[in-house]
Formats: C-alpha cells, sequence, structure tokens
C-alpha cells in the first residue's frame, strides 16, 4: 500500500520536498514535486529521487523496494542504479530519470530543472 504522496506546488532549482524525519522508517516514499510525480528513496545514509513511472511500461516505482543502491520495479523487476538510473542489464529501455537531492536544514530539497 501506497500512501497519499507529499505535494510541493512551488518550483524552482532546489525544491523543498519535505522535512527529513517524513523518511523515518520508510524506504520509499511518492512525492509530487513542482508538478512532477518523484519518489524519494532512503538507502542507507543516501537519499535518492526519481521519477516515479518506470520508463518501460509505467509501473509505480512508489510500490517497489530497493536494496543495495538499487531500484527494483514491482512489474517485472528490473532495477535502476540510483545513483545514475541506468537500468539492468538485459533490458532495452531508458534509464530512469533521476534528480540530485540535498538535506538542508532538517529538509530534503530536490534540484528541479526548468522545464524548457
Ligand atoms: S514496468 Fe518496470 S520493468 Fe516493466
Amino acid at each position: 500500500m501506497c500512501a497519499k504522496p507529499i505535494s510541493v506546488a512551488d518550483s524552482g532549482r532546489w525544491v523543498r520536498v519535505c522535512r527529513i524525519e517524513a523518511l523515518a522508517g520508510r524506504e520509499i516514499i511518492p512525492v509530487f514535486v513542482a508538478g512532477r510525480h518523484l519518489v524519494l528513496v532512503q538507502d542507507g545514509d543516501g537519499i535518492f529521487a526519481t521519477d516515479r513511472a518506470c520508463p518501460h511500461e509505467g509501473a509505480d516505482l512508489a510500490l517497489g523496494h530497493c536494496s543495495g543502491g538499487r531500484l527494483f520495479c514491482p512489474r517485472h523487476l528490473a532495477w535502476f542504479a540510483l545513483a545514475n538510473g541506468a537500468v539492468s542489464p538485459g533490458w532495452n529501455f531508458p534509464d530512469l530519470r533521476t534528480y540530485p537531492t540535498r538535506r538542508e536544514g532538517g529538509d530534503i530539497q530536490v534540484l528541479i530543472e526548468a522545464r524548457g
């Protein structure tokens, strides 16, 4: 089961998404940031942001799981490297889009590029 996404309406470069505590005990949370559906993924000490929809057939990656720096799609179990979105070997579809994150005070921020 997936919780309602945290919604952030403002846009810009570094966008505040949520408090760090929102990830407590949770591996993946869906967020809506500057008009984009993303997931925040906590893997060890790292916090990563990616598109929420799998680039294969659009499965909801908020329902996947992460392990060892990889985000696994719940539908066909392809995985993506959290560091750069690279898809696992043997699949022929685009990499997953990733977004830089940072901690600022007690917040998590995501770098959103302006749409051209
Ligand atoms: S929909 Fe994600 S691997 Fe197929």
